[in-house]
């Protein structure tokens, strides 16, 4: 069988970790494959997608800027990439571009492996109201999660939000967060604050009862300092590096025929890269 070829695209792309997580499984599975970064300008995206059939490639991820352009411009999409309103992941079929997102199972899929039980642990508090966060609500509903509390410092974007997920989702301004916090079981971090090892918190984990589990999708740094007052705080936290490694299976099984493993492996490789070893 000829060589089976996928990609990522962005702009810029030459930071994704994504080739190194696809290319660890394509070595490890000896599978013959390869997974290329590509960068493409947001006004190339376009001719980009529909040279993809007669390429030889078989798809691939999208990753920022790109995600709601290609939304817009697929074929085809699937009910995540409708609900979440943005596609992290490419594939052909029959002729038609398919888009859907795998980051809700990215999320979904880091919290199954590190804190076991998790969507049975109370009601969900989830700090912002961007891309990241739809994926995060969508994963929160999936698991069955009933009391889901937005909180955002544009309010307007939160009650938007809200609005497109229904019942049992809610919308508060970032001065609510307190009392909110009072009887939360998940605390999940979806905005850039703590990035860049950047001081600033949200809201302070201190409020939260003992059995709150603490999450953030940013993981550059990996511990961030909401993490960190967390665990000083004595919760369980967990890492967004996951997410990343998660979101990743979805793909690789659809372009390369098998589902992969997210090991202890994969993670250490993954965390050099981050801290520059
Ligand atoms: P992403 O796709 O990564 O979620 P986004 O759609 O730009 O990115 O959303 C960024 C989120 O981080 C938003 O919730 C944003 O809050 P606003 O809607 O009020 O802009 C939040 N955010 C970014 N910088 C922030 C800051 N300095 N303080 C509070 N919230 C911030």
């Amino acid at each position: 069988m000829a060589e089976r070829r996928a990609f990522v695209t962005g702009h810029p792309i030459a930071h994704s970790r994504s080739p190194k997580i696809h290319g660890h499984w394509l070595a490890k599975y000896g599978i013959d494959g390869s997974y290329q970064a590509i960068d493409v300008r947001p006004e190339d995206l376009a001719s980009f997608l529909g040279s993809l059939s007669g390429s030889g490639l078989r798809g691939g991820n999208v990753t920022i800027p790109h995600k709601e352009t290609a939304f817009a411009l697929v074929d085809s999409r699937d009910e995540a990439a409708e609900t979440i309103g943005a596609v992290n992941m490419l594939w052909l079929e029959d002729g038609r571009l398919w888009g859907s997102n795998s980051d809700w199972i990215g999320f979904a899929g880091n919290l199954d492996q590190y804190a076991p039980g998790w969507a049975a642990n109370g009601p969900a508090v989830v700090l912002g109201a961007g891309g990241a966060s739809r994926a995060v609500i969508h994963a929160l509903k999936q698991r069955g999660v009933k009391d889901i509390r937005i909180v955002n410092r544009t309010l307007p974007r939160a009650k938007e939000l809200a609005g497109r997920f229904g019942a049992g989702v809610s919308a508060h301004g970032a001065d609510a967060v307190g009392g909110l916090l009072a009887d939360a079981g998940l605390l999940v971090n979806t905005t850039s604050l703590g990035m860049h090892g950047d001081a600033t918190l949200a809201a302070d984990p201190g409020g939260l009862p003992d059995h709150a589990i603490v999450t953030d999708i940013v993981y550059v740094p990996l511990e961030t300092p909401l993490l960190a007052a967390a665990k000083a705080r004595g919760l369980k936290t967990v890492d967004g590096l996951g997410m990343l490694l998660h979101q990743a299976v979805p793909g690789f099984q659809r372009w390369f025929g098998r589902k992969p493993e997210v090991t202890p492996e994969l993670r250490r490789m993954i965390v050099a890269d981050i801290e520059g070893h």
